[in-house]
Formats: structure tokens, sequence, C-alpha cells
């Protein structure tokens, strides 16, 4: 499927994300910290401390891939369990939890917009660039907010859709021009990381998502800036 009709309906992002994971997923931790200049664990940490995790709470990670939230929740004592649609992913994810010094998180392959958990079954969900890749974002809202507790948190952390159009069309291009060249480098085939642009381009960023939470029952719900706005974290509470 091409790049370009990869956003024509749901289901077409689905098996396109899934298939897209499925080639990226061996390089995929390397391929973060080059193309974020080794800030996306920096970032991680920062939605792990602003998560204050409890010991003993239930936690879900949604979009989890190779698991840098879910283990990080799951060491300050959270009982986490870590979903994401693409297997090869979550056999990674597996085997990091088989060398050892992580603590135990349990693994589950799913669709963020069809969540296989029981209602008010959680205290926290986290998820680490999930929003802008389901192929529902109203859709996946509705079931964080259908597993979560009241009062239960969401913490997200994704990029930013800048919304001044000169500082977009320059972050964009830059991104494109970066995702071509590394594609090509490493997959032969260019579209492999311009996926990133071309879903931020598609995306509401994050006063848009703010709203959406805020219409579909979250509470409290707030926007951090990183790295001067071009990425964010969203935190957000489930009504009572
Ligand atoms: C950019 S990776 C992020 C992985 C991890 N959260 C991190 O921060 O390193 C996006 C992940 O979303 C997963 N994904 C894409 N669409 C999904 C969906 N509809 N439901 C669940 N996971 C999905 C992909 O398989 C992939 O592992």
């Amino acid at each position: 499927m091409s790049l370009r009709s990869a956003f024509d309906s749901p289901e077409r992002k689905r098996a396109y994300n899934r298939a897209l994971f499925t080639t990226i997923a061996d390089r995929y931790d390397l391929i973060t910290a080059v193309l974020s200049y080794g800030q996306d664990a920096r970032w991680k940490r920062t939605l792990i401390k602003m998560a204050q995790v409890r010991p003993g709470e239930r936690a879900l990670d949604l979009a989890c891939g190779t698991g840098d939230i879910a283990f990080a929740a799951a060491a300050k004592g959270a009982r986490v369990v870590g979903l994401d649609l693409t297997h090869r992913m979550l056999q990674l994810a597996h085997r990091r939890q088989g060398y050892g010094g992580q603590a135990p998180v349990g693994f589950i392959t799913g669709d963020m917009t069809d969540l296989p958990l029981r209602s008010a079954s959680f205290d926290l969900v986290t998820t680490g660039y999930g929003l802008r890749n389901v192929p529902d974002l109203t859709l996946a809202i509705d079931e964080i907010a259908r597993v979560l507790r009241p009062g239960g948190r969401l913490l997200s952390l994704d990029f930013n859709r800048p919304q001044p159009a000169l500082v977009r069309a320059v972050y964009l291009s830059y991104l494109t021009v970066v995702g071509a060249t590394l594609g090509w480098l490493l997959h032969r085939d260019p579209d492999t990381y311009r996926y990133i642009p071309a879903s931020i381009r598609r995306y509401p960023g994050a006063t848009g998502v703010a709203a959406l939470l805020a219409a579909r029952g979250f509470t409290n719900v707030r926007v951090v800036p990183l790295l001067f706005g071009l990425m964010t974290l969203h935190l957000a509470e489930r009504s009572r």
C-alpha cells in the first residue's frame, strides 16, 4: 500500500501501520534515539515523573512498542499491561523482559480503538507516539476513557503539529528530507520514515487533542510543550 493511500480510511491506516512497524521494529529503538537526537529517553522519563506512578497501581501502556514506558512504570511498582498492534514489537518487548533486570509486564496484541480490556480497570493509561498513529482518534480516546476508572490519569507523549504555517512548513520539510534519506539508506524505501511528517500533517496537534480530550470525558487537561513546542505531553484525568 502506498503512503499516499494509507490515510484514505481507518482500515487502511491500521493495515499500513501494522506493516510499517513490522518492517522497522528491529531498528525502532535505534532510529528513535537518532531521530530525536537522544531526547526520546528524556521525554519518556519526564512522562513517568509526571505520571506520579504509585506502587500497586494498575497501568496500561498503549502502543507500547518495545516497552520503554511500560517497563519504566513497572519499575515504579505499577502492575503494567502493554498493548500494541504489531506482533513483532511485542516479541522484542518480551525479549527485553527475558534479559532480566526489567520489572515484569504483561503484553497483549490489540488495537487502541477496540481494547480487549474491562471498563474502569486501570488507574493510569500512558502512550508514547500512540494517538497520532491510531486509525480513529476519537474512538481511541473513548476507549481510554472507558478502561480508566473515574479519576484515573492519562499521559500521552507525541509530536505536535505546529500552528504557525511557516514553522509547520519548515519542520515538516525537514522531517520529510531526513525521513526519506534514512528510509532509503536503511530500507531502500524513502516512504518508511516519511510516514512521520505525513501523519503529523493529518493530526490535530496539541491544542486539537486537548480539546478532544475535554470533549470526550476528561478533566484537568494539560499540555506540556517539549523541545520548543515541537513535541507535547498531554496530561488528563477521567471525569468522576
Ligand atoms: C512510534 S511507535 C511507539 C512505541 C513506543 N510507545 C515508544 O514510545 O517507543 C508506535 C507504536 O504504535 C503501534 N500502533 C500503531 N497503531 C496502533 C493501534 N491502532 N493500536 C495499538 N498500537 C498501535 C505500532 O505498532 C508501534 O509499536
